[in-house]
């Protein structure tokens, strides 16, 4: 029967229907707790609602380095930036779901994890890596899976997006040392002087350098927010499981403590002591 006035109540048999358009069967079906435990659903979907936004997160913020590679046109790249941001929130208020968990009702399905963990989770690394913080060990969990492998690996040799922002500041004449614009951007990023100096140009000048003076303060945004999380899932990793080793066969919060406070975009908060 179709409704007269809205056309909404129409057979679907031969239209696409919202279920098609967005596969909801593949994706309310792949909610498969392993135990009769009332809370494993909830552990789920806060893990699978995590790697959804991970994924647009990424799909920004690579089409955002694109756009700064190609053009160094920054507007349509900062809309993309903020939206990570507006991702990033949803990420943070998440915790506040999984906090109403209590360490016993954890437990009692923490068993059938086995070693899983989100020491695995891909799209992490990913985005570690393509905001520059790269560690090529962290491949090693996904050495069964040659697509992962290669995903990563590809995320490795790839400028991250501060590379791409570091390109730009010498294309607009910054003295950015040539041996730091040309080294092997598959390894960790290291502080460089030229380029703590170039951004501090930007922030003593920022009515000339307005646009790379917004880039700046959109990347510390995102670092800020990136760390805010890593606070929060330790501080809920500690509530719930105290310094119990992780699943993932790390030492667990110990583990976890160091990540946080390690920078990805080390000058922008150096400078800041030095302005
Ligand atoms: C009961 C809730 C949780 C507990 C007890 C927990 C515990 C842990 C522990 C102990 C680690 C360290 C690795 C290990 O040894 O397993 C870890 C890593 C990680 N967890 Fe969680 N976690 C929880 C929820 C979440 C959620 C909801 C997410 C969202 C995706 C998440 C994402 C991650 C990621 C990405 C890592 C890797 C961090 C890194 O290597 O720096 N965790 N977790």
């Amino acid at each position: 029967m179709t409704d007269p006035i809205t056309g909404a109540y129409q057979d679907f048999a031969k239209e696409m229907s919202y279920g098609d358009y967005l596969q909801l069967d593949s994706l309310l079906t792949a909610q498969q707790p392993r135990s009769k435990s009332h809370d494993e659903m909830l552990f789920i979907v806060m893990h699978q609602t995590a790697e959804l936004w991970m994924k647009l997160a990424l799909h920004e913020l690579v089409a955002a380095r694109a756009l700064i590679q190609a053009h160094g046109e920054l507007r349509p790249a900062f809309k993309m930036l903020a939206r990570v941001s507006r991702i990033q929130t949803q990420l943070i208020a998440q915790w506040d779901v999984l906090a109403t968990m209590t360490p016993a009702d954890y437990l009692s399905f923490r068993d059938e994890l086995g070693k899983s963990s989100g020491f695995q989770s891909y799209q992490y690394r990913a985005l570690e890596y393509l905001l520059g913080s790269k560690d090529p060990k962290m491949i090693e969990p996904h050495a069964h899976r040659p697509d992962l492998v290669a995903l990563l690996r590809q995320h490795l040799a790839e400028p991250s997006l501060y590379d791409a922002c570091i390109a730009l500041l010498a294309r607009r004449g910054f003295a950015i040392d040539p041996a730091h614009l040309n080294r092997d951007v598959s390894g960790p990023y290291q502080a460089d002087p030229s380029v703590e100096a170039a951004w501090r140009t930007v922030y003593q000048d920022a009515n000339t350098h307005w646009d790379l003076y917004e880039l700046a303060e959109e990347l510390v945004d995102l670092e800020d927010s990136f760390q805010t999380w890593r606070f929060r899932h330790v501080t809920t990793v500690q509530r719930i499981i105290g310094f119990r080793q992780g699943t993932g066969g790390t030492a667990g919060v110990g583990y976890l403590k160091r990540a946080v406070g390690r920078p990805f975009f080390p000058e922008l908060w150096d400078l800041r002591t030095t302005l």
